[in-house]
């Protein structure tokens, strides 16, 4: 039946586009939901599919939703305390909570620089960011992917205030950033940095404390964005950061002002996560885990992964029909891994990202490593 009584001509449009992104092998489709072992979800620790399930917050939470924006009725006591317990958690003075690491990204970005300033981010900066980035008033440049020449040189071409964005540990070549020495070259030009830990909370620093903390950089950076839908296992996010900046961002980020507030089991949902960290032992069963499979993979296979002392271990293929054929027939082992290919990641840089967790068992790591080995002789 058609209800859409619309002119065909925007069908016939999309339908155009749809095509050519099949031709080029890059149409996107929502994936089945399987029963393969989980190598793609950045559950890393297993908060999400365990743990937090046995937080029953519907006995708990009066409402079931926040009602309006934090600014009209939506804030409360839950949501001011929280934000200052991960504050505290990670050395921060401040916290303000959004609904989801996206949010946070467009928000920062589309507000904190000015007229006239310049924000330098790395090349291979999440989209959320690139996104917040066509929000901002400011001139943006990108620098070479943690190339600390390219971003002295473009620190040089810079006018205004210069804010440099990074990230923690990056979300597809699963890598850190030389943030130790960007706080040296923040430095000496005055320049701000503005990271994003999405996939570094939970996994990096003393209980997973994040980047900022490992390096103890508290004190040098300008904002912290943490997200809360990887290791955490759950949703949402929060920027840390002075008194001064919270109170900028409730009054001038979009993406926090005109939005319903996070309900209130989302929040204790977030809380109980953070009580969950404080004390698990997951983060060192992730470790071996991430060891083992590296130590698992053949010479030529060790070759094509990108180096990474992450969860994320990225196998780069090259071409999105091969990197595609690749992940089906790992995923016909029975190994849930992604393939990932333009416009996500740049063209010739296609690969399939697998995800090691806490909870994957030495033998399925064991397992997936050996069968990467087999089916990659078979394409040499
Ligand atoms: C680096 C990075 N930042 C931000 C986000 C967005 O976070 P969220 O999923 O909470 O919106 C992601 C999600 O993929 C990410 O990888």
């Amino acid at each position: 039946m058609q209800f859409c009584s619309m002119d065909p001509k925007f069908e016939r449009q999309f339908v155009k586009k749809l095509e050519a992104r099949k031709e080029k092998n890059t149409f996107r489709q929502l994936p089945k939901e399987n029963d393969r072992i989980d190598f793609s979800s950045n559950d890393y620790l297993g908060f999400a599919t365990d743990g937090l399930l046995e937080h029953s917050f519907l006995a708990k939470e009066k409402f079931s939703g926040a009602t309006a924006s934090r600014l009209i009725s939506g804030n409360s006591k839950l949501h001011e305390s929280v934000e200052q317990m991960i504050a505290d958690y990670h050395h921060a003075n401040t916290g303000l909570l959004f609904n989801s690491g996206y949010d946070a990204n467009v928000g920062v970005l589309g507000c904190i620089a000015q007229k006239g300033d310049t924000i330098l981010y790395d090349e291979l900066c999440h989209a959320s960011i690139l996104d917040g980035l066509k929000m901002s008033l400011a001139n943006s440049t990108p620098f070479i992917h943690n190339d600390l020449k390219d971003l002295e040189k473009n620190i040089e071409n810079s006018k205004g205030n210069i804010f440099i964005v990074t990230e923690g540990i990056f979300s597809m070549d699963g890598d850190t950033s030389p943030l130790m020495e960007m706080v040296g070259l923040s430095k000496k030009y005055k320049a701000a940095i503005i990271i994003d830990e999405a996939h570094s909370t939970g996994i990096l620093g003393k209980q997973g404390k994040g980047w900022v903390c490992e390096l103890g950089l508290e004190d040098e950076i300008l904002v912290r964005v943490h997200t809360f839908g990887k290791a955490m296992g759950c949703h949402g996010a929060i920027v840390l950061g002075s008194q001064a900046l919270r109170d900028y961002l409730i009054n001038y980020a979009r993406s926090f002002i005109f939005t319903t507030a996070l309900p209130p089991h989302s929040v204790s949902y977030i809380a109980k996560a953070y009580e969950m960290l404080r004390k698990t032992n997951r983060i060192e069963l992730l470790k071996q885990n991430i060891i083992a499979f590296k130590a698992s993979l053949n010479d030529h296979v060790r070759e094509m992964i990108l180096p990474s002392p992450s969860p994320i271990q990225s196998l780069l293929i090259k071409g999105a029909g091969k990197t595609r054929l690749i992940a089906k027939k790992i995923q016909e082992k029975g190994f849930d891994v992604k393939p990932i290919v333009s416009p996500t990641v740049a063209l010739g840089k296609e690969r399939i990202r697998i995800c090691i967790h806490a909870f994957n068992s030495p033998a399925e790591v064991a397992s997936l490593a050996e069968s990467i080995n087999e089916l990659l002789e078979d394409e040499r």
